[in-house]
């Protein structure tokens, strides 16, 4: 049976949903944060300005609430919180409510796969689930405002953070971070069940040097407009409440003094209204970069700039009424910062409902609907990259043993992955305890965690684990990184498996037995020894409290792998950066240069080609961006254009039927990559335009169209100018974005 799948793509224009109230809301809104401003005094707008990490709460952090000095708390607990917000309300001369915050980054008790296993998923209801049970267990904590989607796109996987975005493509980027921030804000800020999102870290903080956190960023203004800031650009057009401006340099300027950016695009350009809050410290760090000289200059510059609410410098609560008097800061600027905090707190319904119902937090936790979604966000996070001669499935019927190991097999609290504040691991269920619970009672599950965590060098278990690879028919190998590999400034220059387990991996290839390897981790890493001494290999990375069970059911088959790779795996940490949407260049590697090792003695400085590749790595990644393996078999037909000549009013409708010619019924994530052949700047040799997750029935056949606009060929100049240039453009339907099929051709007139 054949379905046509219609995916219209769309630029980044995406419906707003949590900012559009119906006018006489806004309006009412409006009317309320003016009669409230007129009656604060200065120190008591100031004060809504300062947001306080209370490491402890104490007499003076009470006094300061009751004073009006804090307008926002980040990590209260959530025994408090009630105790804390009455201060607030009760105790201070307006009783205006406080804004409370916490990281909730990829779920708060139930914890999803790490955002950048969310974007393996190529799903953006996975994204949409987390930020819905995300919001519906914290809310019941007291949160009502938090850190999250962090859509930072970076082409570095030695950067900690790559863990928390969605990998190094700005559209596919942008769509996940707009399901985060619609699961989290719903349509309504003041339902009890939403959170405020926060569009972080604005911006280009994922083009770090070196993939050092906090370093320097620099760039031009086509890429910073090209490839840093479409998802920002989409969140705001998607009604995110509130943006992060980050640690990070942009061209020299630190981006939390960095007007241009926090006016120019985000203001004016973008007409965005909603809160801009520093990262932690992040004003006052201006003066530690040599930015300013003291924290008032900072203080200056942050508020100037469009950093409306300081994060835990305490610089603004500190300087601004002084800077206000001798008018280096404008009434007007701090009256527009804390409009913007005001106006945030009103739709929250803050000053309606600012309490929480005590002691039922817990029963919202776990649910069996967050639990299911959270398996379900796992399960199509896991992509398949080897699978030589059908190692998987795994047959059970037909297995009498299996060694499971690792030092991720049976890692509660590591599989959980970074930004995890709240999850707790006694409710994670690991690989080794769901193979047990599903297969324990007829297959004898041997259990040999060979090293007890991932950076162990301690050989002695691996000697166990090989002794009893014998009495297996099959080895699941569960290896990677602990959490806190990964993460905020948990960056590595060196990003091959951690401690011993190369060797393990190396060891239990030479019994002979077929090695299953599971990788759980917060990154790309240079597994390519790895993956050849393996039979099959899956790319789990760090997938939650549900990773157990999700990975249980991809290696017996009763799921079918379906994720695809988000970002590029290296083969080795010197060819970073490396990504799909690279330059041709003028002599590009379009053969099969020599390798260092095949090079003669002595030879000729003319004697090898010349072509853009490194002698030691060869060409190309160990596995590109797009990739992705199944159980079952796709076929994709020649692509069809309705046109092969467009103008800028048209659109062109391009087709491909993708046929399932597997034993399998399973999902493919058809993938549209656009080529300009030539412009006004060099172009991408290819780019993600769209794509579609479509379920496939084995033995049938769909038509999948993607309808392109004029709009999509465009890109931005280093004039910041929107081009969509006349001239020849190449299309491919294609399943992974390294795929060589001829593309369909057209013209743009
Ligand atoms: C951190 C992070 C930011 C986080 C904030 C609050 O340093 O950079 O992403 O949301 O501080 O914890």
């Amino acid at each position: 049976m054949k379905r046509t799948y219609l995916i219209i793509v769309a630029i980044f224009a995406l419906v707003c949903t949590s900012c559009t109230k119906s006018p006489s809301l806004d309006a009412q809104i409006e009317s309320k944060v003016d009669s409230l401003m007129s009656l604060m005094t200065i120190q008591e707008k100031i004060g809504q300005l300062n947001q306080i990490d209370p490491w402890n709460i104490n007499d003076e952090l009470k006094a300061d609430i009751k004073a009006g000095n804090i307008g926002s708390l980040l990590n209260c607990p959530p025994s408090i919180v009630n105790d804390i917000q009455r201060l607030a309300v009760d105790s201070s001369r307006l009783g205006i409510p406080l804004l409370l915050a916490r990281d909730v980054i990829h779920g708060y008790k139930t914890i999803f796969p790490i955002p950048l296993a969310q974007a393996c998923s190529w799903d953006t209801s996975v994204a949409y689930d987390c930020g819905e049970v995300s919001a519906f267990e914290a809310s019941k904590a007291g949160i009502k405002y938090t850190f999250t989607p962090m859509i930072d796109v970076t082409h570095d996987p030695r950067w900690g953070r790559i863990a928390e975005g969605y990998g190094e493509d700005a559209y596919l980027t942008s769509v996940m971070g707009v399901a985060m921030i619609e699961g989290l804000q719903g349509s309504n800020l003041a339902d009890k069940d939403k959170i405020a999102a926060c569009a972080k870290h604005f911006a280009a903080y994922g083009l770090t040097e070196s993939g050092r956190d906090y370093n320097v960023a620099n760039t031009s203004e086509s890429v910073l407009r090209n490839w840093v800031l479409p998802p920002f650009k989409a969140a705001a057009e998607a009604g995110v409440a509130t943006f992060m401006a980050g640690f990070n340099e942009l061209n020299g300027v630190p981006v939390s003094g960095n007007s241009y950016l926090l006016r120019d695009i985000l203001r004016d350009e973008w007409g965005y209204k909603g809160m801009v809050c520093s990262d932690y410290f992040s004003v006052e760090q201006m003066r530690v970069e040599n930015y300013v000289s003291t924290n008032a200059e900072a203080a200056a510059v942050g508020i100037n700039a469009g950093v409306d609410m300081d994060m835990m410098g305490k610089v603004y609560v500190a300087h601004l009424d002084s800077l206000i008097k001798v008018g280096v800061v404008k009434m007007e600027t701090l009256d527009a910062a804390v409009r913007n905090v005001l106006r945030l707190k009103f739709k929250l319904g803050l000053f309606e409902n600012p309490y929480i119902e005590a002691d039922s937090a817990e029963s919202h936790f776990y649910t069996s609907d967050a639990i299911a979604k959270a398996q379900r966000a796992a399960e199509e996070s896991i992509v398949l990259v080897k699978n030589d001669s059908g190692a998987l499935p795994l047959n059970a019927s037909k297995l009498k043993s299996i060694l499971v190991t690792g030092p991720l097999a049976d890692a509660p609290y590591e599989q959980m992955g970074t930004w995890c504040f709240d999850g707790d691991k006694s409710h994670s269920v690991t690989p080794l305890m769901a193979l047990k619970q599903q297969y324990g009672d007829s297959i004898n599950i041997i259990y040999q965690p060979a090293l007890t965590y991932s950076r162990s060098r301690d050989l002695v278990g691996i000697d166990a684990a090989v002794r009893d690879a014998s009495k297996a028919d099959v080895i699941l190998a569960f290896v990677g990184e602990e959490a806190i590999l990964s993460g905020e400034a948990k960056c590595r220059a060196d990003i091959s498996l951690p401690g011993a387990q190369n060797k393990l991996i190396e060891r239990l290839s030479a019994t002979g037995k077929p090695v299953i390897m599971v990788v759980m981790a917060g990154r790309p890493l240079t597994i390519g020894k790895e993956v050849d001494e393996s039979a099959a290999t899956l790319i789990a990375l760090h997938g939650g409290t549900m990773a157990g069970p999700a990975l249980a059911n991809v290696l017996f088959g009763k799921v079918v792998p379906s994720g695809k790779l988000p970002v590029t795996f290296p083969k080795m940490v010197g060819q970073i950066p490396i990504y799909y949407n690279d330059f041709r260049t003028g002599r590009p590697a379009d053969y099969r240069p020599t390798l260092i090792d095949e090079i003669p003695v002595e030879a000729r400085q003319t004697s090898l080609g010349f072509c853009t590749y490194h002698l030691d790595a060869g060409v190309g990644p160990l596995f590109e961006f797009g990739y992705g393996l199944s159980y079952t078999k796709f076929d994709y037909s020649p692509v069809t254009l309705s046109a092969t000549e467009i103008t800028a009013a048209d659109t062109l409708t391009a087709s491909c039927n993708v046929s399932n010619t597997g034993a399998y019924d399973a999902s493919e994530v058809v993938q549209l990559y656009i080529h300009d052949k030539a412009g006004s700047l060099v172009r991408p040799v290819k780019e993600l335009k769209g794509f579609s997750k479509v379920k496939i029935k084995a033995g049938e056949s769909v038509t999948v169209n993607f309808l392109v606009t004029a709009a999509q060929l465009g890109f931005y100049d280093n004039s910041a100018k929107w081009c969509v240039e006349p001239g020849e453009f190449e299309l491919w339907i294609v399943p992974s974005s390294a795929c060589r099929t001829a593309p369909a051709q057209f013209t743009l007139k």
